[in-house]
């Protein structure tokens, strides 16, 4: 049995590799056009984003994460060959997993993953399951944006909900650019922002932890990107966010709450404005047929609370097959959500660009002299 599935795209084609507690995390992209300005600080930057400046609600691990180009560029441009970016892992402490080996902890990937890969799997630190290996996504994620922003496209992410506490009014773009990175939960209203924080700390204290969500907005997207049937825009863009580790649901638009509306009210009439077909609503989240529809794609993801608590559970010592209990001590996140910003965001700039490219939109060499 091999690990199979560590790649995603047709054109932007990205694998990743790498574990928790394994020697570094990287990611190889395959399809990124020649021509791309591209810097190790274009990618350090995203990188340094995805670590909240505030300690107590993000784990105890305070990796570096000092990315590495390896291939692909020239001169400060990409060539059009693959690009390998990777960060080294540093602060791995040895031993740290040895006790809860044989004892899955509830919520986490553990028990399927010993039942199938047995004494192969590198159970450390959560391995390929962790969510460490999201350094991945924001290391493409920070080359697809890069991408994107040449042909005006702009993904944007939010925390709009931590812990029950929720973004009263959506926020403008400005707002969400400006404010998302000067809070530590990465919510663009600095007062739902506190509220949030001490959601995470009050469940951290109890020994516990919360989840929430994340909204995505990406601007400028030409019409047409997308290719139903299977390869839909929606689809590849759900497929992503699944991929993306603790990501329990995805909406577009108005998502679910679409099923209780009425036609009238759920269909977003068509008006000219500056002389553009844009709609007056965007209940579809920018996306109809599978395709874009030149409006915003708004997108949204339900992560889970941290599977990881030390409150004490129930699990089963497999290599006695006892029920026993387990409270999982060690440096994990209280709330994923701070963290899956960037990444979230970084993993729809990802199916952009790999379906903007797909559909012309964006050359296979830019610019400049051939
Ligand atoms: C950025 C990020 C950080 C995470 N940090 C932790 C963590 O500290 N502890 C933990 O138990 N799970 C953490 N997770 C979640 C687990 O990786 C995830 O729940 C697990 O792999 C099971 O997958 P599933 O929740 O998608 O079913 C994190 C996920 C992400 C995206």
């Amino acid at each position: 049995m091999s690990l199979e599935g560590n790649s995603i795209g047709k054109e932007f084609v990205i694998t990743c590799f790498g574990e928790s507690h394994g020697r570094c995390v990287g990611v190889v992209i395959d399809g990124c056009p020649a021509g791309l300005p591209l810097s190790e600080q274009d990618i350090q930057k995203e990188l340094d984003r995805r670590i909240p400046p505030k300690p107590e609600i993000v784990s105890a691990r305070r990796e570096k994460d000092i990315v590495e180009i390896l291939s692909g560029t020239f001169n400060g441009f990409t060539t059009g060959a693959p690009i390998c970016t990777l960060v080294w892992n540093k602060e791995v402490i040895p031993g740290e997993y040895d006790p809860i080996k044989d004892t899955p902890r509830p919520g986490h990937a553990d028990y399927p993953v010993r039942i199938k890969y047995g004494s192969f799997n590198d159970y450390r630190g959560g391995g390929r399951f962790s969510g460490r290996i999201t350094v991945a996504f924001v290391m493409a994620g920070a080359i697809a944006k890069k991408l994107l922003g040449l042909f005006g496209v702009e993904v944007l992410a939010y925390a709009v909900e931590i812990g029950r506490v929720k973004l009263r009014a959506m926020p403008t773009f400005e707002e969400i650019r400006e404010n998302t990175y000067k809070t530590a939960v990465r919510c663009p209203d600095s007062e739902r922002a506190k509220e949030m924080e001490e959601a995470i700390l009050r469940a951290k204290r109890g020994g516990d932890s919360v989840g929430g969500i994340v909204e995505c907005i990406a601007s400028n997207v030409p019409v047409g990107a997308g290719e139903p049937l299977f390869d839909s825009l929606d689809a590849d863009i759900a497929k992503m966010l699944f991929d993306v580790p603790a990501v329990k649901g995805v909406e577009f638009g108005v998502g679910f709450e679409a099923a209780r509306l009425k036609g009238s009210e759920n269909n977003d009439p068509y008006v000219i404005r500056d002389g553009k077909i844009v709609t007056l609503t965007n209940n579809a989240g920018g996306i109809l047929g599978g395709l874009s529809s030149g409006m915003p794609i708004l997108v949204r993801a339900a992560i889970k609370p941290t599977p990881s608590i030390s409150k004490e559970q129930k699990t089963v010592d497999l290599s006695k097959m006892e029920e026993t209990l387990i409270r999982v001590k060690g440096r994990h996140d209280p709330c994923i959500v701070p963290k899956a910003v960037p990444v979230i965001e970084s993993a729809v700039a990802i199916v952009l660009a790999d379906h903007m490219l797909r559909a012309g939109f964006i050359p296979k060499v830019l610019g400049g002299q051939r």
